[in-house]
């Protein structure tokens, strides 16, 4: 049996791997698994413990994949279940361990239920899988109430009767595409049960679960205060369909779920929340392993702010017993690559041609370097979203006829979306589609600098981003850092940030002066020093010197 401290989860770097731009063997232009398996070696050499796949499951793909119509299967875009178990079977003999995208709040449109629920008769316990009401009005010609979808308009959608004739209205958060399920209903309790198990028993080591915060409604569907409405981090549990306290039985049982199976597998929560108490309400001991730290990523370049947001963390999470899960990138916001870059109140606005500010590259670098060195050198667990390793910018020039998330479609145009975070990635400088196929094609144009970021050129060289992530891991493992603890130095100034994990010194210059490094230390690992001097947006790690 392992010590408590000991689970994986504790302290694991996982790796999110978004199967439609990691690679693409049938090449098709949309990445899949088998894809991934030929790749699998970029991941056991950069040192990853995990991975965390995106949606893989059958799906008319009106959002990426986040819309299931069958929980039980792959996507013939993405492969077999045969190409799972295969990839599955490769990553455990390399010691990896791999996470399945789990996305209860929601179906697709196209699922079995949902058109069972549209052809049968109001109130029927087809419709109960589903959220459908009414409309207000005298002809019902309203939606039920103000709540809004996260990808803009309304939350509800009206259907029409086999008649020809309007009748009630069901919930979406998102896309009208992605109906939300009824989760006061045992029978889909049940069906998730049996859904968790499915992927459980093909050997599957945790989930990551969407819209984890979201499952639960106010049955009363009360309007609510919407001016108190942002984007998807500005909510909180006013809303009546967030952070309800329902919730947390659902992850109790499943958390018993899971503990019945071997191999310490765990649950990680997607839970946008204004606050970490908030969000540590996830992850007691009872519930889930892991919930991101969201309020982490949204943390600008900042010293005091860093220290603050991770001072906080160590305290709430800490109370609970939990690690905290840190996170910089993934495929729904700016890569931080780009992000750290922008003023402070523009970093959770999608990028675009038109964008009044487009970040410094070479800034936004240097920043996402130092950033990575930062919550790397801190315990508990990150994760990593594909393409960072090589230093991966926002595309920022995707035309509007080439996007694709519903996010800017149901804006109108307003919100540019996520596809810049979500173009396929460059395994090499030449070749078509830089070796993400061998045909040329990609749901998302790759822009002209892609090849100077890729795998292969930036592979023999040690002063390279991926050169930079693979030594970062390496050490990261050696000293202990995941399992360790954060001692604060003082005196180093306040745009420094400075603690002790261990016998590694994290360093990083948030300021505009170079710093000095400490005496009597040698560096383990830097990114971007000049002349033995920390400059601004800089990191490193230090060790006491061997006399
Ligand atoms: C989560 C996913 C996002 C998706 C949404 C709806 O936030 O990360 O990509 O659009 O849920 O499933």
């Amino acid at each position: 049996m392992t010590t408590p401290r000991a689970e994986w989860w504790r302290s694991a770097v996982i790796y999110q791997v978004y199967p439609r731009s990691f690679a693409d063997a049938d090449g098709d232009g949309i990445g899949d698994l088998a894809g991934a398996l030929s790749r699998i070696d970029h991941l056991a050499d950069l040192g990853v413990d995990a991975v965390w796949f995106s949606p893989f499951m059958p799906s008319p793909q009106k959002d990426a994949g986040y819309d299931i119509s069958d929980y039980r299967d792959i996507d013939p875009l993405f492969g077999t279940l045969a190409d799972f178990d295969a990839f599955l079977a490769a990553a455990h003999e390399r010691g990896i361990r791999v996470i399945v995208d789990l996305v209860p709040n929601h179906s697709s449109d196209q699922h079995p239920w949902f058109q069972q629920a549209l052809a049968a008769a109001p109130r029927s316990p087809e419709r109960a899988r589903y959220i459908f009401s009414d409309g207000k009005g005298p002809r019902g010609e309203e939606p039920p109430n103000n709540w809004p979808s996260f990808f803009g308009g309304s939350a509800w959608t009206r259907t029409v009767d086999p008649d020809g004739s309007p009748g009630q209205w069901y919930l979406h958060l998102f896309d009208s595409s992605q109906p939300d399920f009824n989760w006061q209903n045992e029978e889909v309790r049940e069906e998730f049960r049996s859904i968790l198990r499915f992927w459980l028993d093909r050997g599957a080591d945790g989930f990551r679960v969407d819209v984890a915060h979201g499952l639960v409604k106010d049955p009363d569907l009360p309007d609510h205060d919407t001016t108190r409405t942002g984007a998807m981090g500005g909510l909180g549990n006013e809303a009546p369909y967030l952070a309800q306290e329902g919730v947390h039985e659902i992850y109790r049982d499943w958390r018993r779920l899971l503990d019945s199976y071997d191999g310490d597998r765990a649950l990680c929560a997607e839970a946008w929340l204004p606050t970490l108490a908030q969000v540590a309400l996830w992850v007691r001991p009872d519930e889930m392993h892991q919930a991101f730290n969201m309020n982490y990523l949204g943390t600008p370049w900042d010293a005091e702010r860093l220290r603050a947001v991770i001072d906080e963390s160590r305290e709430v999470f800490g109370a609970v017993g939990a690690p905290s899960t840190w996170v910089l990138s993934n495929h729904d916001v700016v890569r931080h690559t780009s992000r750290l870059a922008l003023p402070a109140e523009e970093q959770s606005v999608a990028l675009g041609p038109d964008s009044a500010v487009l970040p410094d590259p070479v800034i936004a670098l240097r920043r996402g370097r130092a950033a990575t060195m930062v919550m790397l050198g801190l315990p508990g667990s990150s994760y990593l979203y594909q393409g960072e390793e090589l230093g991966l910018p926002e595309v920022t020039e995707i035309a509007d006829d080439e996007r694709q998330d519903p996010r800017f479609f149901r804006s109108e145009g307003e919100a540019y979306g996520r596809d810049g975070c979500r173009v396929p990635l460059p395994w090499t400088a030449d070749g078509p589609s830089h070796g993400f196929n061998d045909t040329g094609e990609s749901w998302l144009p790759q822009p002209p600098h892609w090849g100077s970021f890729a795998r292969d050129a930036q592979i023999a060289d040690p002063s390279s981003t991926l050169s930079l992530y693979r030594r970062i891991l390496r050490l990261r493992r050696e000293h202990g850092l995941g399992t360790g603890d954060v001692e604060w130095m003082d005196g180093a100034g306040d745009d420094v940030l400075a603690f002790r994990n261990g016998d590694v010194m994290v360093l990083a210059n948030l300021g505009e002066d170079p710093l000095a490094l400490p005496e009597g230390h040698a560096i383990a690992l830097s990114a971007d020093l000049e002349e033995g001097l920390l400059p601004p947006d800089a990191a490193a790690w230090v060790v006491p010197a061997r006399s």
